[in-house]
């Protein structure tokens, strides 16, 4: 690689970045991260900080395991890539989708379609959805429905049942016949309502309508985050999901749960949908997959919407979907090491442990700082929504956002700036001292700011 002097010169220059102006990165340029190791990540400048952002939700295990970087060289050397498609597969890709179907039973999952990232296996799911009714010669079931402030990608499908306007504006228009109901949030809500059991009842009769008005028979699927999390982490009150099941089963509507960050122990659980006792129809897998050291995704796909197309007689059950790296050996491998290595660490039990530790020392900082509006959170992904009047809930500005952010930094601690959010989604291998540390950071970030 070229020197300091090159890299810093080039920042934001010949590159542009996702979810970002291009003059504002090139007025600010980023940090550039250049080393990783267990939960630290150290910059260009030799600053070495708390990860409390665990790369984007994905970096479960840190930066140092050892096991996911063998297995990435030894697969390199045997064998670094071959296609999926019809006529081959390859070992870890038979290996990883066994194990997937084997970890994900208790939710009904019983085959698994490979995919490059979390974008791509939502659009996967979204495809088998339409495709699963045609099978079953309801060709009228092609509409979706989605939470509002859901995130669930960028690809036209994945940013069309997204359900914030900031993904979806500059693109539009987006896919036809997508419906969202409003975020079970008990924070921020039409109803007013801050009882979560209300809420819940609240949101899943918006649901009941909007299903009602747009005629059951014509809606292929609704897909929700377990817990959603770019939108602010919003944890939706504990009976929501399951109403939604009860909701879709009653109509014949497919349930896709999107686990691209809650899969593989983040919310304490070994997934969302196992947090609030759900069996899905299909699930999005991607992020902590490989715990970030290769891009993979993965759509899991249940026992009904299975059945349909292996028994299907006609043309319309081949699938007509896929991606070069779908079934990728070498990211199959790194799956492999990765969920090994997450099973062995029994990192849902620390993401719940750690998590409740979390929990403990923000409430102390909502209690400390005004700025604070509403803390949330389950397991290891938490939020902080930093308001500037507490009563009136007005949102911080973007530039008190920032000089938190960059106090904490310079205490040590990286966070993550989602609009008026500050998003945590450290690595699950995370220890109480660690904890310590994340909360310390957050606290002189929010000393600077108040
Ligand atoms: C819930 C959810 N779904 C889908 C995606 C898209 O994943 P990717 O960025 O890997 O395409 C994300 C990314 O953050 C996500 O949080």
């Amino acid at each position: 690689m070229r020197d300091r002097n090159f890299l810093a010169e080039n920042n934001a220059k010949p590159i542009w970045h996702p979810m970002a102006h291009p003059a504002e990165m090139r007025a600010q340029p980023p940090r550039i991260v250049m080393k990783g190791e267990g939960v630290h990540v150290t910059d260009i400048d030799g600053k070495t900080v708390i990860d409390a952002v665990g790369g984007l939700w994905n970096v479960n295990l840190g930066y140092s395991c050892d096991p996911i970087k063998q297995a990435i060289a030894d697969q390199l050397s045997a064998l670094p890539y071959y296609s999926g498609f019809r006529g081959t597969s390859s070992g870890p890709s038979i290996e990883l989708a066994y194990e997937l179907t084997e970890w994900f039973k208790p939710e009904g999952m019983v085959r698994a379609f490979f995919t490059s990232g979390g974008s791509d296996s939502v659009e996967t799911a979204l495809r088998l959805a339409r495709q699963y009714w045609k099978i079953k010669g309801q060709a009228d079931r092609t509409k979706f429905l989605a939470l509002k402030k859901g995130y669930h990608g960028t690809h036209f499908g994945g940013a069309s049942v997204n359900g914030n306007a900031n993904f979806r504006r500059n693109y539009e228009p987006m896919l036809p016949g997508v419906f969202h109901i409003p975020a079970p949030s008990t924070y921020r809500n039409p109803f007013n309502e801050t009882d979560p059991a209300k809420l819940a009842q609240l949101c899943a009769a918006a649901m009941e309508e909007e299903i009602a008005f747009q005629g059951a028979d014509t809606i292929a699927a609704f897909i929700m985050e377990p817990v959603l999390g770019a939108g602010g982490v919003i944890v939706p009150p504990d009976s929501f999901m399951k109403l939604a099941r009860e909701i879709c089963d009653r109509h014949g509507i497919l349930m896709i749960a999107d686990e691209v960050v809650t899969g593989f122990g983040r919310t304490g659980a070994w997934s969302g949908s196992r947090l609030w006792g759900v069996k899905p129809d299909m699930m999005t897998m991607a992020k902590a997959i490989t715990s970030g050291y290769f891009p993979l995704g993965a759509t899991l796909i249940g026992e009904q919407v299975t059945e349909a197309f292996e028994a299907d007689a006609t043309t319309f059950g081949s699938i007509g979907h896929g991606y070069t790296y779908s079934g990728h050996p070498v990211g199959c491998a790194a799956g492999i090491a990765a969920l090994a290595e997450t099973r062995r660490l029994k990192l849902d039990e620390n993401a719940a442990a750690r998590g409740k530790d979390l929990a403990q020392a923000l409430a102390a900082l909502k209690a400390k700082h005004p700025l604070v509006g509403d803390v949330r959170g389950k397991g290891l992904m938490a939020a902080l929504e930093l308001v500037a009047d507490r009563d009136s809930k007005k949102p911080a500005d973007k530039k008190t956002m920032a000089k938190v952010a960059d106090a904490a930094y310079e205490a040590g601690v990286m966070l993550r700036v989602s609009g008026n959010n500050l998003i945590l989604s450290p690595p699950l291998i995370l220890t109480s001292l660690d904890v310590k540390a994340i909360a310390e950071g957050i606290d002189a970030g929010l000393s600077a700011a108040g």
